[in-house]
């Protein structure tokens, strides 16, 4: 039986995923940050018949809180999906930061996935999976104001930390050649919270969304260190494959941290 990490499995992709997964025999390890919604994943997940699964709490804003996630896991992992995020934010939004001090959009969807990750590689198994669930929204990171201090935008800070993910893709993948480590765009505009909030008309379903990932969960022969759009490989922002910027956002990502912690 697989055991499957997914990040923000009580919302929208993340939800459909699990109760995929589950559904098929997986046991999922179901993360969120509120248990009753995570109870409910696990419910339904159990009405349909599927192997008991395990609630994992943590609010992915609080780097200590993700260090005390990783030290609660000691099942060894077949899949790590990094699927929690959030969107632009409701319209009119001002800029917020993490209980670490850092630009929000950036610590919980890029840099929790980051650290969590990374804390659980020696649980991986050799041939394991890690999932990135980005998006084709993709800024360049401004290495001269990372945390977005000046002229700070939703969208623009969202598209930041959605490249930054698939760098820490490129990366993780080169140095973990045994690994099957790949980033994606799930599908535009699914019908989910982020989106609505944030004042967009869905264009596309969560099962849409559910199939690419799906794909990168459980297809054999994938490469690796890619982004797919969908369910084919594409090309990400420039700055992906740029190798002193990929070196720039480590070295940021473990000052912050270490600062953090
Ligand atoms: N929707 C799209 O069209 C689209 C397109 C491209 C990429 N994506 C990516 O797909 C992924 C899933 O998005 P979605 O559309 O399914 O969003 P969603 O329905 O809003 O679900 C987001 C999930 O992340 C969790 N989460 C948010 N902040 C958290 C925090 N601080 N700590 C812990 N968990 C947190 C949420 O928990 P709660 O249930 O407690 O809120 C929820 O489970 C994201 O990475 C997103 O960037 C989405």
């Amino acid at each position: 039986m697989q055991t499957i990490l997914i990040t923000g499995a009580t919302d929208g992709l993340g939800r459909e995923l699990a109760l995929r997964l589950g559904t098929a025999g997986a046991r999922v390890l179901v993360h969120g940050r509120d248990a009753t919604r995570a109870e409910r994943v696990r419910a339904d997940i159990r009405a349909a018949g599927g192997p008991e699964p395990e609630i994992l709490l943590a609010d992915l804003g609080d780097l200590h809180a993700v260090d005390k996630l990783a030290d609660s896991i000691d099942h060894e992992l077949d899949v790590i999906v990094n699927n929690a995020g959030i969107g632009a934010g409701r319209p009119g939004a001002t800029r917020e930061v993490s209980a670490d001090g850092i630009e929000l959009r950036f610590a919980i969807n890029y840099l929790a996935g980051y650290r969590l990750t990374r804390r659980l590689l020696p649980q991986l198994v050799p041939t394991g999976r890690v999932v990135n669930v980005a998006s084709a929204g993709q800024q360049a990171i401004d290495f001269d104001d990372p945390m977005m201090e000046r002229g700070w935008d939703g969208f623009a800070a969202y598209m930041r930390s959605k490249l930054a993910q698939i760098m820490f893709t490129v990366d993780l993948a080169a140095e973990q050649p045994g690994l099957t480590v790949n980033a994606l765009h799930p599908a535009t505009f699914m019908n989910t919270t982020m989106v609505t909030e944030s004042g967009v008309t869905p264009t596309s379903t969560v099962a849409e969304g559910a199939a690419a990932t799906m794909h990168l969960i459980t297809a054999p022969g994938l490469p690796t260190g890619h982004y797919f759009n969908g369910l084919h490989a594409a090309r990400a922002n420039q700055q992906a494959y740029d190798p002193q910027a990929r070196e720039r956002l480590r070295t940021l990502s473990d000052t912050l941290i270490s600062n953090a912690l």
